[in-house]
């Protein structure tokens, strides 16, 4: 269903995400005619250059990163045609009339802010200034969204003296995630899981989200960020969140907000020893290919890889603990959820060898699906003995065609945005809890002068974080 006519600025549009991710994104939108044909783009950024000049580095982009449908060539020169370009001083006055000047009235008017979060505060005064910004029109912002409590509500506080909150989409890719949307039709249009979504039914619940690649390239702002800030804070905080919270009483923006606002604040202070900071070496001898080379920085202590124990304080889950770790150069890109189940209260085969508790495991990348692992007798005249099968529902294979091409996170959020829906955006508040919660574990690592544990690039982490479940009586899952 094609969405309505639009004008979508993108500051920051000859960056690095408005190239890898923003722009085919949008194309790939158009090509699955959901952008209304006279729908425009304006790539805004500092830079001087022409609408041919950008629609040819938009071209480049769609052709590198578009997929399959970067070959439709009548389709891709349709598209550039929809592109424009203005030259734009964020802390001056240059290009903001010519701006004004292009924007249409009667359409949606979405600004996204691919930029420097230090920029938000010029580029919404400038949008009000020059008049270009309406009450009705949305600005889409980027994490980080601050680095600590303090400057998140800076950020907030900025944006407000402008903007309203319905107006405010703040990004977590996560949330777009095809699979992810998915865990909330699972949670809550089936009535299988909710009787046993608790403490008394789950054992742990796991969130892993491991990639392989280093942090070379991005190096200077990932050392002043780290995997608590990069990942924790964020997405697998959102993570959680749709795990642990409670019913909506409906599929609405704030309804949704308010559950999992309510899960940040019922979560309990990380202790030390329940959390696990890595950073991985270089291989062989010497630093070559360390984090500390990747981040040219020859004494860093950020982690590039954490794992946690976290407790959530009220009644649906008290005693159940979430496992969340997250890390660059493992083995394996591999994301999961697993919602571990308790073992039966009695085992009338006995001591059965190879038993297995239930798993419900939600892949969200490669091959996003869900598997709840059972135990069947295995079949044959061998007598009663169990086997663990996988109920599988790889999502590729249960929507055909359609799931050979799962849309990106970035695909749907930005036809949200401009549909008007908030559902898959964090709000200022739940930013601002999750801060809340992650800084005093932060300022713990700084004011004790922690080092994080080295591990080898390829392994699954350091020792110190399979500890962590193994004192449990537990074991992470594998890697793969
Ligand atoms: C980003 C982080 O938000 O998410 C990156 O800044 C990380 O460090 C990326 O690599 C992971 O996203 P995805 O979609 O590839 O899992």
């Amino acid at each position: 269903i094609p969405v309505d006519s639009f004008d979508l600025v993108v500051f920051g549009g000859t960056g690095d995400l408005a190239r890898r991710k923003i722009l085919p994104g949008l194309y790939r939108r158009f090509v699955a005619g959901q952008m209304p044909e006279d729908a425009r783009i304006i790539g805004a950024a500092r830079g001087d250059m022409d609408d041919e000049a950008f629609r040819s580095l938009v071209r480049e982009a769609i052709e590198e990163f578009g997929g399959k449908a970067a070959q439709e060539a009548e389709a891709l020169g349709l598209f550039l045609e929809r592109l424009h370009y203005v030259a734009i001083d964020a802390k001056g006055e240059s290009g903001w009339s010519v701006l004004a000047d292009l924007i249409r009235p009667d359409v949606v008017r979405a600004f996204y802010f691919s930029v420097a979060p230090s920029l938000f505060g010029d580029l919404a005064e400038r949008l009000h200034h020059y008049e270009i910004a309406t009450p009705e029109s949305r600005i889409v912002v980027e994490k980080p969204f601050g680095r600590d409590l303090e400057s998140a509500r800076a950020l907030n506080a900025t944006l407000a003296l402008h903007f309203t909150e319905h107006q405010i989409y703040r990004i977590d890719h996560y949330l777009g995630k095809e699979t992810v949307q998915n865990l909330m039709a699972v949670r809550f249009a089936n009535i299988l899981f909710e009787p046993l979504w608790n403490a008394r039914h789950v054992d742990h619940v796991q969130i892993t989200v491991a990639e392989t690649v280093g942090v070379g390239g991005r190096g200077a702002y990932y050392d002043r960020s780290g995997a608590m800030r990069d990942m924790v804070q964020n997405h697998l905080m959102q993570l959680l969140c749709l795990i642990a919270m409670e019913a909506p009483y409906r599929f609405d923006p704030d309804a949704v907000r308010d559950e999992k606002l309510k899960v940040i604040h019922a979560l309990e202070p990380v202790r030390p020893e329940d959390i696990v900071r890595g950073q991985y070496r270089g291989m062989g001898k010497g630093t070559e290919g360390s984090y500390c080379a990747d981040a040219e920085n020859p004494d860093s202590r950020t982690e590039s890889y954490v794992a946690l124990k976290v407790d959530i304080a009220n009644w649906r889950w008290k005693g159940t603990p979430f496992y969340l770790r997250t890390g660059k150069k493992l083995r394996a890109r591999a994301s999961e959820i697993a919602i571990v189940f308790k073992e039966v209260p009695h085992s009338i085969f006995g001591e059965e060898e190879g038993w297995r508790e239930n798993v419900l495991s939600i892949r969200l990348q490669p091959n996003e699906g869900m598997t709840l692992s059972v135990m069947i007798k295995e079949p044959g005249p061998g007598g009663m003995r169990l086997t663990e099968v996988p109920l599988d529902m790889s999502f590729a294979e249960a929507l055909g065609e359609n799931g050979e091409d799962i849309p990106d996170a970035y695909e749907r959020l930005i036809m949200d945005v401009i549909r008007g829906n908030q559902t898959l955006f964090m709000r200022g508040d739940e930013v601002e809890a999750a801060w809340a919660w992650t800084d005093p574990i932060i300022a713990g690592w700084d004011a004790r002068g922690d080092r994080p544990k080295g591990y080898d690039p390829g392994s699954s982490g350091p020792e110190d974080a399979l500890m962590l479940l193994h004192r449990d009586g537990r074991r992470w899952r594998e890697i793969r």
